[in-house]
């Protein structure tokens, strides 16, 4: 079979990297995919945010048999519905399913209409009246931005001033211009957050393992939020709170969909805050997460294309998902000033030395090629993955490929996975 792969970052990297041992597959594309990606697959700069009509003509042309869409833009944009309504197979949730992701407001009016556990929120367009809303809560508050972001959208404040100053800059200056039209106010939780995943294909239902992200720059989860700092799994996930996250979250939330004649299929993840064993939704993610994908795919013993495959084919009862024992962890590396500002096309050394490791991956996200050396091109630039017979040995086995790469600026938290060790911690509920 011919495969083509949607987006350009370490999510995508990891999705043709698995791809690429099935037996099926015959030939990977990725559009745009990265420097990394175009070892293992054809990369084809074809737009694929909004006007998907190159991309259909592209996928005729090569004869191209499924399409796996990996970031949220192209999904809230309607292009399942688009590649459907002509015949084509394609992975991930319709238009009107990814909303959970597409449109805070509709997620948490939902979740309040379903009882699915969420932060106690308020939904504004007025900035008077937010402002009002912010004073007479208790304060720390979230302010989130309705529409798609790009991950910077939920700006978490400290104090009620900070919460009235960022609702003025998305309501009044309208710093996210269209998708700041309407913000959600919520609670800040307090918790250990995990990212959940369930494969569906709007009838089985099926959890991926455990894993959880880092998403503050800092060591010690300080400092404003990135895209994710590095992942590991299994998360410590004890089989009770597994069981309370599928019954009083998962499935209620899959069922309200169907009511909502928005049914869901695809990869549906789940960012929930966890305190005193009790789950609650921070968010919904229409898609793989980033870098959780670089520590679940090596842990799958399956044919990634069988898996997604049956997916779009309304037939996932008949997978059974298989996952190695060994832990997963994912180290990134990214560019001095990330997430804020920072500079590119800094050249990147020691990225062959990993191949001789047969448990460590890297992943490129911001990498570029010119005359066959490697340069960064993005915020977030390597994941280095690692497999190990632990949690211990993956963290060590990740910061041994670490180790070997070098660019100038380059930053990374030492601490990615400790959170899993500390024996405090060892249960998140
Ligand atoms: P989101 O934009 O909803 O994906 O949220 C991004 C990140 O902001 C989450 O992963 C959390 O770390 C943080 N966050 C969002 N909502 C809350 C909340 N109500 N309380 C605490 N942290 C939150
Ligand atoms: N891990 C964060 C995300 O994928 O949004």
């Amino acid at each position: 079979m011919k495969v083509l792969v949607i987006g350009g970052g370490g999510r995508e990297h990891a999705l043709c990297w698995k791809l690429s041992q099935s037996k099926k597959v015959e030939k990977i594309y990725c559009v745009p995919g990265n420097a990394g990606i175009e070892e293992i697959a054809q990369c084809e700069d074809i737009p694929y945010e909004e006007d998907f009509s190159s991309l259909t003509e592209f996928v005729r042309k090569e004869k191209i048999n499924f399409t796996i869409v990996g970031p949220e833009v192209p999904l809230v944009n309607g292009i399942v519905d688009f590649f459907q309504k002509r015949k084509l197979k394609i992975f991930g949730p319709s238009k009107k399913a990814s909303t959970l992701e597409g449109s805070k407001v509709f997620a948490k009016k939902f979740m309040e209409g379903y009882c699915i556990p969420t932060a106690k929120f308020d939904v504004f367009s007025d900035f008077d009246k937010a402002a009002r809303y912010i004073q007479s809560q208790e304060s720390p508050q979230v302010i989130k931005v309705d529409g798609l972001a790009a991950g910077k959208g939920s700006l978490v404040t400290n104090t009620k001033e900070e919460a009235i100053e960022a609702a003025r800059k998305v309501l009044k200056e309208k710093i996210f211009g269209k998708a700041g039209e309407k913000i959600v106010i919520e609670e800040k939780l307090k918790g250990k957050e995990i990212s959940f995943f369930v494969l569906t294909d709007g009838k089985t239902v099926k959890p991926l393992v455990s894993s959880q992200d880092h998403k503050s720059i800092y060591e010690g989860d300080k400092g404003p939020n990135t895209g994710g700092m590095g992942a590991y799994s299994p998360a410590p996930l004890s089989p009770f709170l597994y069981k309370k996250i599928m019954n009083k979250i998962i499935l209620p939330t899959l069922r309200g969909m169907k009511r909502e004649k928005k049914p869901y299929k695809g990869v549906l993840y789940v960012g929930l805050m966890i305190r005193n064993g009790e789950p609650k939704v921070l968010e919904f993610n229409a898609r793989f997460g980033d870098p959780e994908t670089q520590v679940t795919l090596p842990r799958l013993y399956n044919d990634l294309l069988e898996v997604l495959l049956s997916i779009s084919e309304g037939n996932l009862d008949r997978i059974n998902l298989r996952w190695r024992p060994q832990a997963a962890t994912c180290v990134i590396l990214a560019s001095k000033g990330y997430p804020g500002k920072y500079e590119k096309g800094k050249l990147i050394k020691g990225l062959k030395d990993l191949v001789k490791f047969k448990n460590i991956f890297p992943f490129y996200a911001g990498v570029k090629k010119e005359d066959g050396n490697l340069f960064t091109s993005g915020g977030r630039v390597i994941g280095i993955t690692a497999l190990g017979k632990d949690l211990k040995e993956s963290i060590l086995q990740a910061y041994r490929g670490v180790k070997k790469v070098h660019f100038e600026g380059i930053y990374y938290r030492g601490d990615i996975g400790k959170k899993g060790l500390t024996k405090k911690l060892n249960r998140l509920g």
